[in-house]
């Protein structure tokens, strides 16, 4: 595996893969690699010819006050694991390569983000979007792979794809668990055992939604307030949203059909945890 920090170079490698014809498949991460990382590296490795990854944390995406400094930073972990899962390239750019002045342009998000957790981040989806369109046009991919966990990131993303008529096809990869259920994060490190032990309710308390979706209740506030208080009930970190819309436009129904998302975010004084699972209504 080769890492990289400059444009030139990636594009030089790109230039060579596709002179030979090769197809390429691209998984843009922030680093901190845990399976969730690998299993999107693992579907690439299945589908294209060449898997490109990139590790940069985009200080775009962090509102002032988030974790943009103290985010995990892991590199020579993360490059063993890349190169041990078959990653052919890895792109690390500096903050200065990504952004050598102020943006001419900016892509600001319009819709999918005024729900989950567009709302209480403000400008977090027109950095995720920024920096993703920045990707695809260094790597010039045929695929790019994003986890459901961050389900309105691929959301958005797909979004951004088909207004932008971009020639890349986005794959969605299902959320990889820890054994107890929570859903894998580089966050997850920030909590102490018990609030891991505990923060596995997340995905159970989603889970009686599809449960009682399959027996017939189709009622969104009535669905909302059973996991809201359910989660209130069992849970010592705060609940920040629990939320049911459609898949991936993100609009509200009274009556909920066709493929929904559930999601929920949950604040503890050291982390705010996301998971969403996705059902399908008949
Ligand atoms: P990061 O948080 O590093 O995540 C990189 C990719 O891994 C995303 O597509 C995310 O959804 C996926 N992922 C994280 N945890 C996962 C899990 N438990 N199961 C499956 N996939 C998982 O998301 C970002 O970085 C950034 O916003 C980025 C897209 C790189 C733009 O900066």
């Amino acid at each position: 595996m080769k890492t990289i920090q400059t444009i030139k170079e990636l594009k030089e490698a790109i230039h060579t893969w596709k002179r030979e014809g090769k197809t390429i498949g691209f998984v843009p991460t922030m680093g901190a690699f845990h399976e969730g990382h690998i299993a999107l590296v693992k579907a690439a490795r299945q589908e294209a010819d060449i898997v490109v990854c990139s590790l940069f944390v985009n200080p775009l995406q962090f509102a002032p006050g988030e974790d943009y400094d103290r985010y995990p930073r892991t590199l020579d972990a993360d490059k063993h694991i890349a190169s041990r899962e078959g990653v052919d390239l890895l792109f690390c750019p500096t903050v200065s390569e990504m952004y050598p002045e102020p943006m001419t342009v900016n892509i600001h998000v319009k819709r999918r983000v005024d729900c989950l957790c567009g709302k209480d981040r403000p400008g977090h989806f027109d950095g995720v979007a920024t920096v993703v369109l920045k990707l695809l046009q260094l790597t010039e991919c045929d695929f790019v792979y994003f986890g459901l966990k961050d389900a309105q990131q691929v959301a958005v993303i797909e979004g951004l794809v088909n207004d932008f008529h971009l020639p890349q096809t986005v794959r969605r990869v299902e959320t990889v668990r820890e054994q107890n259920g929570l859903a894998m994060s580089s966050r997850n490190r920030y909590l102490s055992e018990k609030e891991r032990d505990e923060a596995a309710g997340i995905l159970r308390s989603l889970q009686r939604v599809k449960k009682w979706v399959e027996e017939g209740e189709v009622n969104r506030d009535r669905l909302i307030d059973v996991v809201h208080r359910d989660l209130s009930e069992s849970l010592s970190g705060t609940v920040d949203y629990v939320d049911i819309r459609s898949f991936p436009e993100l609009q509200t129904k009274e009556t909920l059909q066709g493929e929904t998302i559930v999601a929920a975010a949950v604040s503890y004084p050291s982390a705010r945890l996301i998971d969403n699972i996705i059902v399908h209504v008949p």
